[in-house]
This record gives structure tokens, C-alpha cells and sequence, in this order.
């Protein structure tokens, strides 16, 4: 009578027990729902920190730290940390850093279902799962419109060869390509357009017209608008937001063709906090959260089906057959080109 007693008592534990481990979420959910994630965010701060507050509205139990740094300062800094990675996921910045990175082993290859929604999987997905796109957009020249009404006779420049022109001598702004994804596009865009002999010696008269390089790719947008210089060179979203802030400049883009980004997203290799780090991973290829880029002035276009760009006209324009395998791949040896034959990054504002 006793044993049949605890015979149905150890059933009906077993059963319940059955019954809460089915209820509870699988142990990387579990880990996920609390903690940290580190973020190393590339955009424009703004996007970084809506981003951060959208995330945290939804996982209450996880702090997002993030740090805002432009590309090629971010891989930098990822070199240096290989042994003991500070970062768990990278977000945002051309893919041409995000190749690099993979090849060198510093990100955590992942694949998602979340990924079968990506528009163009030939362009936007790495094959070896190192990194996703999340973005794309257009690069473009910022002018400043009280600099061509003081100066009759001048345009907004319509071709790269226009940057070279005589009155735009110190009038020009970039960003240095060992700092900012944005001027390492423009870079290898020149290269693709005039080929790689014709393009160093463009670079070099290019170089010349710049008034001062600047850390951050969008930064010249903001300078130029100030009146610190004429034209600047940067990507096509981050003009439009400088416009709608009130600053007098007008875009245009070169009509022989111009560079374009897929923003890029990977797992940083050796994360301490992984699943969390997958979360905002699968959180960021979701249509609404791609959609939520307008809300913090970010114009660029989504990468999966069911995201509505915000400013389509951005892309159709003459782009070229941006060759990011290319770009990627001799990210290192064109930067230090540029940087040792050309201008170095000594003194580089903001
Ligand atoms: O958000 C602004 C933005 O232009 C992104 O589109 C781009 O990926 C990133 O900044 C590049 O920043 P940087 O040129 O500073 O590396």
C-alpha cells in the first residue's frame, strides 16, 4: 500500500516536473534574458542610441553598453582586443571592414533564419556567415549653398573630376579612410571608376583640394554646412539629415557613377555574451526594426523583404558595380597606401 503510495507520488513529481521544463525557455533564452551586451555601433550616434532604447523596451533584463566608433577605427580596435574581445556584436559600417574582419578571423560566423528574408543573399550574405547586411546606401557631395551663391559661376559638382576643380582648392571635406568606412567607399570607388593607376594619381590630386580629413564619415556634412569648406564628400543619407536639420547644402551625385554601402552586421569571435549578442542579431533583420531607422534621422535602405525604404530615390541613382569582395580584401594595403604615399592621419578632425 506505502510503495504504491510512492509510486504515484514519484509519478506525479516526474510529470510536473516534465511540465516545467517544457514551460521554461531553452537555455540560451534563459541565458540571453538578463545581462549585458556590449555593442560596437558604427552609425550615426543618434541611430545607436534609438536603437539601444528599442532594444532594452523589449528584453527589459538586458543593458545594451554601446560605444560609437567609425569603421576603421572599429576594426582597430578589434585587432588589438583578439585575445580578450570587449565587444559582443558588431552593428552598422560599410561591409568592405566586415570582409577584412572575417578574413582575419575576428567574428563568429552565425547562421539565422532570420537571414531568409534578405533581399539579395548574393550581396548581403556573407557565404561564409561572418557578417549580414542592414542597410544600404549612396555615396554623394554635400555643397554648401551661401559658398555657391558668394561665388558666381560655380556649381554643385556633378562628376568626380569636378572635385579637382580650381576654386575648390582647400574647399573639400572627406573623412580619412583609416578612420571612416564612408572615405574608404569613396576611395575604392575611384579606384573601380578610373582603374587602380589612373585612380592613386586622382587620389593624390584629390588629397590636395582637402581642406582638413576628418575622423568621422558623416562629420564633413555638418563642417560644410557650417561653412568650414564648400563640398563634401559623404554618404547620400547622412546629407539628407544634415538638410532637414536646417543646414544650407544641396546633393548631388557624380553622373559617370558612384560608390554605394551595404552596412554590415557580425558576431564579434570569443563574445562574452553570445546569446544575447544573437538576440540583437535577430532582432536587427526584422522588417519593423529595420523600419525604425527614420525615427532616429537614419535614411538608409532596408535589407529584407517587408521593410519599406524611407528615401528609395537615394538609390536610383547611377551606381556602380561596387566590387565589395575587392574592396574588402585590400582594405589594408590601400588604406596604408594612402596613408603613407599620400596623407597620413596625424591630425584629423572630430
Ligand atoms: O550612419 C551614418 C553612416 O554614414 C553609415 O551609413 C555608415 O555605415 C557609417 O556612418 C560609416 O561611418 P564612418 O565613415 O565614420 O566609418
Amino acid at each position: 500500500m506505502i510503495h504504491r503510495r510512492i509510486f504515484w507520488v514519484a509519478l506525479a513529481l516526474m510529470a510536473l516536473a516534465l511540465v516545467v521544463a517544457a514551460c521554461a525557455p531553452p537555455l540560451a533564452q534563459q541565458e540571453a534574458s538578463s545581462g549585458e551586451l556590449n555593442l560596437l555601433c558604427t552609425p550615426q550616434v543618434e541611430w545607436c542610441e534609438g536603437m539601444k532604447a528599442e532594444f532594452e523596451k523589449i528584453n527589459p533584463d538586458i543593458t545594451v553598453n554601446f560605444v560609437r566608433m567609425s569603421s576603421g577605427e572599429s576594426l582597430t580596435r578589434l585587432r588589438n582586443e583578439k585575445e580578450n574581445p570587449q565587444f559582443d556584436i558588431w552593428w552598422g559600417g560599410p561591409i568592405d571592414s566586415f570582409i577584412a574582419a572575417g578574413r582575419e578571423g575576428l567574428l563568429e560566423p552565425y547562421e539565422t533564419a532570420s537571414q531568409d528574408i534578405i533581399l539579395n543573399k548574393d550581396l548581403m550574405l556573407d557565404p561564409d556567415s561572418n557578417w549580414v547586411g542592414i542597410y544600404v546606401g549612396s555615396l554623394g557631395f554635400a555643397t554648401n549653398t551661401e559658398w555657391l551663391a558668394e561665388n558666381p559661376g560655380t556649381e554643385a559638382p556633378n562628376s568626380w573630376d569636378d572635385l579637382l576643380a580650381d576654386e575648390l582648392a582647400s574647399q573639400l571635406m572627406v573623412a580619412h579612410p583609416s578612420s571612416s568606412g564612408t572615405s574608404y567607399t569613396s576611395l575604392c570607388t575611384i579606384l573601380q571608376i578610373k582603374g587602380e593607376e589612373e585612380g592613386w594619381d586622382f587620389l593624390r590630386e584629390y588629397a590636395g583640394q582637402v581642406n582638413q580629413f576628418t575622423k568621422s564619415g558623416s562629420a564633413p556634412a555638418r563642417f560644410v554646412g557650417a561653412g568650414e569648406a564648400a563640398v563634401g564628400i559623404v554618404f547620400s543619407h547622412d546629407i539628407v539629415k544634415q538638410i532637414e536639420n536646417g543646414l544650407p547644402l544641396v546633393l548631388s551625385f557624380p553622373e559617370e557613377g558612384t560608390g554605394y554601402e551595404v552596412g554590415g552586421m557580425g558576431l564579434i569571435k570569443g563574445a562574452k555574451n553570445l546569446e544575447a549578442a544573437k538576440l540583437w542579431y535577430d532582432w536587427a533583420l526584422q522588417p519593423d526594426t529595420q523600419e525604425l531607422g527614420p525615427k532616429y534621422g537614419a535614411y538608409q535602405a532596408p535589407t529584407v523583404e517587408g521593410a519599406e525604404a524611407s528615401m528609395p530615390e537615394l538609390l536610383k541613382v547611377n551606381l556602380i558595380d561596387y566590387d565589395f569582395e575587392w574592396c574588402g580584401s585590400n582594405k589594408k594595403a590601400f588604406v596604408d597606401k594612402f596613408t603613407n604615399e599620400i596623407a597620413n592621419a596625424d591630425t584629423l578632425k572630430e
